[in-house]
This record gives structure tokens, C-alpha cells and sequence, in this order.
């Protein structure tokens, strides 16, 4: 692999590279099929969690065969910084009272505390939604304090700092191809401050 991504982001930021472009391409093929499968026949709303999951959401919709619709909620549970604060901000962008005959599959790039998942149950339980399943990208069990069951995970990961496919720091990462984990130099001061 080239020592510099880009001018932005130097290898010497991360550790190693957890999932690479070629994995997650082979789970999104996995996940898809299933859901293939599964929704055959049903009314399928696609349910992205912005931001961190709208480029797993885009790829792997394209690999979905039967006829879907997506939507976007904004869900935010982490300030500035590399751990969680614990709190749940959500932001709907369509009416989803429109998509009460829908079985809905919500997507997210990670599964951390659950707390983030828990709370959309909730909230797409108050808003008619009956059949609602999860899928995630990355999965650190580790970290759960909220019992939550996601249908589809992509890959078990340890508690360490991942950035990349969508995931940030300080809103830096999203971009890259693959998830790597963040050195620690890039975040210590952070969380000393
Ligand atoms: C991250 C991630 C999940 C959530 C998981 O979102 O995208 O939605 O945290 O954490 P939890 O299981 O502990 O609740 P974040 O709040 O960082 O927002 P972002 O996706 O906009 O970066």
C-alpha cells in the first residue's frame, strides 16, 4: 500500500487497516443476499443513519435486487471527541408516517453502546413502523450497555478507534475506501482536554 492516501491523510495516522475495501465489499455481497431473500415480496423501506452510514447505505443498496425505497434519519450520540456521551439527537428528514405499510431495515455503520439503535426503535415504533430490523456495518460488543438485536452485521471488531467508509473523527476520514484504526496520537489530546 502507498505510505500517503492523500495529501490529508498520511498512513502514519492509523494503526492498521481493520477492514479493507475488498472485505467490506464481500460483506455488503453477503448482507445483500440475505436481505434478498428475506424482504422478497415485502414492502422495503431502507433506512439509513446519516452521517456515518451513508456510503454503506448507497453500496449496499446497489446490491439489493428486489424493488426498495430509501430514507435518511440523523442520529448523533458523540460530540467532538472519540467516546460517547451517551445521548441520542434524532433528525428526520421525510415524513415517515408515509411508510406505515413498510417493513423497515435500518442502517447504521456501527454498533457501539446500542444506545443510538435503542432509541430509533423507540422512535420508529411511536411513528407505526411494526417489522423493524437492524443492520450494521461494524459490530463492538464489547462496548454494549443497551440490548439491542441487529438481523445483519457485517464484522465483529475490538473496542478500539475506527475511522474511514463513512466513519470520522472530528469529521475527518469519512472518505477512505477501507476502516482503519486511528492512531492514538491523533486523539490523546483530545481526550486529555
Ligand atoms: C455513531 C455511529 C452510530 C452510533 C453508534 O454515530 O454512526 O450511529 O454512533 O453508537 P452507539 O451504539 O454507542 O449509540 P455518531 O453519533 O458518531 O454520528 P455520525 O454518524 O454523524 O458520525
Amino acid at each position: 500500500m502507498a505510505d500517503i492516501i492523500n495529501a490529508e491523510y498520511p498512513m502514519s495516522d492509523f494503526r492498521e487497516i481493520i477492514v479493507s475495501e475488498e472485505e467490506i465489499k464481500g460483506i455488503i455481497c453477503r448482507i445483500a443476499n440475505e436481505i434478498n431473500q428475506n424482504y422478497a415480496g415485502k414492502k422495503l423501506l431502507v433506512c439509513g443513519i446519516l452521517k456515518g452510514a451513508f456510503i454503506f447505505t448507497s453500496d449496499l443498496i446497489r446490491q439489493i435486487k428486489i424493488p426498495l425505497e430509501v430514507t435518511f434519519i440523523q442520529a448523533s450520540s458523540y460530540g467532538n471527541g472519540s467516546t460517547s456521551q451517551g445521548k441520542v439527537k434524532v433528525t428526520e428528514f421525510s415524513d415517515l408516517g408515509n411508510y406505515n405499510n413498510f417493513d423497515i431495515l435500518v442502517v447504521d455503520d456501527i454498533l457501539d453502546t446500542g444506545n443510538t439503535l435503542c432509541r430509533l426503535k423507540d422512535f420508529l415504533r411511536e411513528r407505526g413502523f411494526k417489522n423493524i430490523e437492524f443492520c450494521t456495518l461494524l459490530d463492538k460488543p464489547e462496548r454494549r450497555e443497551s440490548k439491542i438485536d441487529v438481523k445483519y452485521i457485517g464484522k465483529q471488531i475490538a473496542n478500539e478507534f475506527v475511522v474511514g467508509y463513512g466513519l470520522d473523527f472530528n469529521e475527518k476520514y469519512r472518505s477512505l475506501p477501507f476502516i482503519a484504526s486511528l492512531h492514538e496520537k491523533m486523539y490523546e489530546n483530545t481526550l486529555k482536554t
